[in-house]
């Protein structure tokens, strides 16, 4: 059945800077009418980690069926859509030109304009869009931490200007120094022969292991410089070190590396597999990471005076951070927006949200659009 125009803007999205192709259909930067997301984790599971050159094969053979699902989910044809979103950057540079040559040549062929996307403004927007799907919508403006496999920063959002179109502007706030917080979940749950990736796993263990005594007792991350900084390899480092020290942790990590390889990688087979003194340094480690996030996202909101949290990216789906910083946000009197998992995650409909405004305003992207593996938003 063809659509009907009237019924708002329909721009489809397209992802592809990691390791997840995937493409969306929303309508208006809010309605969100299909999601589809292909993740390559059992592709990259084997090296610990993503590996660039299968990364970009992966979403060659991904991006065809992806978008023609999510064109399905959505009950549209190519014709419907009044635009193209494609994640432009930051990210890995093959794998965006998938997303953008593919982006490109949809919307030449369909006479549609093409609008570029930075991938941190969709994280952003992945908090609005959970926000309006509950007939909400946040108050500007906000501090927003993105905390990711890639990305740890801090901005304060607030709305354009002009205040047309849900256009925002931005201002970091501050920055990891070193590693992504969710970069430190995959290191240490390596060191400890948990598999990749290493945030669901060490999150449910950090759970079962509430009240038991800590082995060892990391200190808060210090960053010379500015107060609302990041730092995680230090706490990487000091898990090596603790490690390293006490040899009798060698052999279960062995059992449980030796359990990956056999597919057992599910939290009830590893949880027999770890000592009372592993879950005591997985909480440790946990507790170290989400105090750090919570102190300076809180900083961050009292230092711009405002009443407004978000927070998004793969770490935000972490049980701890999202207990604790909503009982913190409520005791402050702040209203704080977590998106789903599923939007929290690498995934289109962020990107097709963030697209609106741009697409409002008219500005589009041509056939010169280029990958950019940094692409800074403020
Ligand atoms: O946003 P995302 O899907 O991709 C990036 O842009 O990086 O985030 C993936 C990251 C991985 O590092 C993963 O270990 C982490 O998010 N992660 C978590 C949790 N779920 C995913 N970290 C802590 N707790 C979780 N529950
Ligand atoms: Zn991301």
């Amino acid at each position: 059945m063809a659509a009907d125009k009237t019924n708002g803007v329909r721009i489809l999205g397209i992802e592809s800077s990691c390791d997840e192709t995937a493409a969306a259909v929303v309508v208006d930067g809010r309605q969100i009418l299909s999601s589809v997301v292909a993740s390559q984790i059992d592709i990259h599971r084997k090296y610990g980690g993503v590996v660039p050159e299968l990364a970009s094969r992966e979403h060659l053979r991904q991006i065809v069926p992806v978008v023609r699902e999510a064109l399905a989910g959505a009950r549209l044809r190519f014709d419907d859509l009044d635009a193209i979103g494609v994640t432009q950057g930051p990210g890995l540079v093959g794998s965006l030109l998938v997303g953008i040559t593919y982006g490109k040549t949809l919307a030449e062929a369909l006479g549609k304009p093409l609008v570029a996307v930075n991938h941190l403004e969709g994280h952003v927007h992945a908090a609005f869009l959970e926000a309006y799907q509950e007939g909400d919508a946040p108050q500007l403006p906000a501090v927003c931490l993105i905390v990711s496999g890639g990305h740890t920063v801090l901005y304060e959002v607030k709305a354009n200007a002009e205040n047309r179109s849900q256009a925002l502007d931005y201002r970091k706030l501050g920055q990891t120094r070193d590693d992504a917080a969710g970069e430190a979940y995959d290191k240490v749950a390596k060191l400890l022969g948990l598999g990749y990736p290493g945030g669901p796993i060490l999150d449910r263990l950090a759970a079962a292991a509430d009240g038991v005594p800590a082995p060892v007792k990391f200190g808060p991350t210090k960053t010379r410089g500015n107060p609302l900084d990041f730092s995680f390899s230090g706490l990487k480092t000091a898990v090596l070190y603790h490690l390293r020290e006490r040899p009798d942790y060698n052999s279960e990590i062995a059992k449980r590396e030796q359990a990956i390889a056999q597919g057992q990688r599910k939290f009830e087979e590893l949880l027999p597999l770890c000592s009372r003194a592993t879950l005591g340094l997985v909480r440790e480690f946990q507790n170290v990471v989400v105090r750090d996030l919570v102190e300076r996202t809180l900083a961050a909101a009292d230092e711009t005076l405002v009443q407004t949290i978000l927070v998004s990216g793969g770490v935000a789906a972490n049980s701890q951070l999202r207990a604790t910083l909503r009982d913190r946000a409520d005791s402050l009197g702040l209203k704080i927006y977590f998106p789903s998992r599923a939007l929290s995650t690498d995934n289109a409909a962020m990107i097709a949200a963030a697209a609106y405004s741009r697409y409002v305003r008219g500005t589009f992207a041509d056939h010169s659009l280029n990958a950019m593996a940094s692409m800074p938003l403020a």
